[in-house]
């Protein structure tokens, strides 16, 4: 067994207890305005690099461009990356929240809400895009934003206790669906959602069973956020194909582990 040193994170028994009962919450100044100008500066090389590691999975001029530019694994193109997308700080915070015994790094991803022609983030959970065979163990997402974002320029909004509907069919996310037609029938009763609106350098959690949806960003400048998934260690692997599984060499039914899959915190097995 392997074991991590305990990190000092900003979450308290307010957030932790908010997180578990509603999925989501949200984590003011994750960052130090020196962190926050420092991911600044090596996210934008990154999202600009032609590196061939990790995947800009949205062509220009393609449908989902408009919903989002998205570059996924950018720390493998980019070495300062990797301070972020391995931060202790992010990565044990997601441990307090999950109260999982250890968080493993799933995937990291530049999120560009484009200017021009954009289009909301439709109504979706991500565990049904996750090759995991757990899907209720508790993969997560931290987002964070480099900008000021509100309704304007590509906030979020969030279902609370979504994520106790547990994992329903992915949804097309391309194209927008009525996702309180869609979840009509289910166990809980569907509440409003709770839009959340964020200063740069703060942060969302959310639990990947979790309804989430992202405004348009009607504004002439990119909407830049860096989000990171974790997954509880002890999660397997479905065999699903994923762009960042596909290739790495994982056997079905094996817990997620290895070289690209780090254990950022906690304990493994
Ligand atoms: C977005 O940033 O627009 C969406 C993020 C997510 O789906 O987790
Ligand atoms: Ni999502």
């Amino acid at each position: 067994m392997s074991t991590t040193v305990k990190t000092q994170t900003p979450i308290t028994q307010e957030h932790i207890d908010f997180y578990r009962e509603n999925g989501f919450v949200k984590v003011d100044d994750m960052l130090t305005p020196e962190e926050l100008a420092e991911l600044r500066e090596y996210l934008e090389e990154a999202m600009h690099s032609e590196g061939d590691r990790s995947v800009n999975t949205d062509k220009k001029d393609g449908l989902y461009y408009r919903v989002l530019n998205q570059k996924v694994n950018v720390w493998r193109d980019h070495a300062g990356m990797g301070k972020f997308s391995f931060h202790p700080r992010f990565a044990q915070s997601a441990l307090e929240l999950s109260g999982a015994a250890g968080i493993r790094f799933f995937h990291d991803h530049g999120l560009w809400k484009m200017p021009g022609d954009s289009k909301a983030t439709p109504w979706h959970q991500d565990t049904p895009y996750w090759p995991f065979n757990e899907a209720e163990a508790g993969a997560m997402s931290i987002w964070i934003t480099l900008d000021d974002v509100d309704e304007r320029n590509g906030c979020m909004a969030f279902v609370p206790k979504s994520h106790r509907l547990g994992k329903l069919k992915g949804i097309d996310l391309a194209s927008p669906q009525n996702i309180f037609d869609y979840v009509e029938g289910g166990q809980t009763t569907v509440q409003q959602p709770v839009v959340v609106p964020l200063r740069a350098g703060s942060c969302t959690f959310h639990n990947g069973l979790t309804f989430h949806y992202a405004h348009a960003n009607s504004t002439d400048r990119p909407r830049r956020v860096l989000a990171i998934i974790y997954v509880p260690e002890g999660v397997t692997y479905s065999g699903a194909k994923h762009v960042v599984t596909d290739g790495t060499g994982l056997q079905t039914g094996e817990p997620i582990k290895g070289p690209r899959f780090p254990l950022l915190t906690g304990a493994g097995s």
